[in-house]
């Protein structure tokens, strides 16, 4: 991932917002040690935006696709209060070994719930309302996540979607991903469902209000 931020200014950010606690810093570091792909991880700004969302919703009941190695999956749940449901997808067993471990270290850990499969056919088993939805998986399925999610959140409820700056490919899309991105954004920024606004936080991060 490419920093559309000067890495100077990132980690200026980083340091003026509330610490990363020890099990965060932990988790990074064991994700870095263990996983190839360890950008994929939100990351302490990211993370504590998304923690501060859920809060700022209110929100009791949060559904996430792309749990990875549970970094973005923890910063919610701790957002939530006592008796708040976090539902996590993903595919892959290794990274989420990871991220069960970490978050039985954690109080919050008890609030999530990882539903391990593809995850358009898990959203589509599940009910709503949700009150947050977080869209952080496979790219060229953000528009298919999007539409089975939209419903599922009840009104005044919250999406957001990660990555939708692509490093800032999505000026120029020459690849399929990068198209599949374009396509979403395009999509989301005339949906007439929600009222939206692309942050340039990270890789950027696309809110959303449902009407
Ligand atoms: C960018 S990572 C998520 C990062 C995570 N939010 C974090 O902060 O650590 C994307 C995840 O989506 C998962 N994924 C990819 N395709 C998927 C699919 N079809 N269904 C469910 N999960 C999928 C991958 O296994 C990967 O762990």
């Amino acid at each position: 991932m490419v920093p559309i931020l000067l890495p100077a200014l990132e980690v200026y950010a980083e340091k003026h917002g509330s610490p990363e606690s020890r099990l965060f810093r932990d988790l990074a570091r064991v994700t870095r040690a263990k996983t190839a792909c360890p950008q994929m991880q939100v990351g302490h700004l990211e993370g504590g935006f998304l923690r501060l969302m859920v809060k700022i919703a209110r929100a009791k009941r949060v559904l996430e696709i792309g749990t990875f190695t549970g970094y973005s999956a923890l910063a919610m749940a701790e957002g939530l209060p006592t008796g708040g449901r976090l539902i996590t997808c993903d595919l892959d067993p290794v990274a989420t070994r990871i991220a069960r471990a970490t978050w039985g270290k954690s109080p919050h850990g008890k609030k999530i719930e990882l539903a391990l499969g593809p995850a358009l056919g898990t959203i589509r088993k599940l009910k709503g309302p949700f009150d947050l939805v977080f869209i952080d998986a496979d790219k060229e399925n953000y528009l298919r996540y999007w539409n089975l999610c939209v419903p599922k959140v009840r009104r005044g409820g919250v999406l957001l979607a990660d990555n939708v700056l692509w490093s800032g490919r999505v000026l120029r899309p020459k690849d399929r991903t990068t198209r599949a991105i374009a396509a979403f954004n395009r999509f989301v920024a005339s949906d007439r469902r929600v009222e939206a606004v692309m942050l340039t936080i990270r890789d950027g991060v696309t809110l959303a209000f449902k009407r």
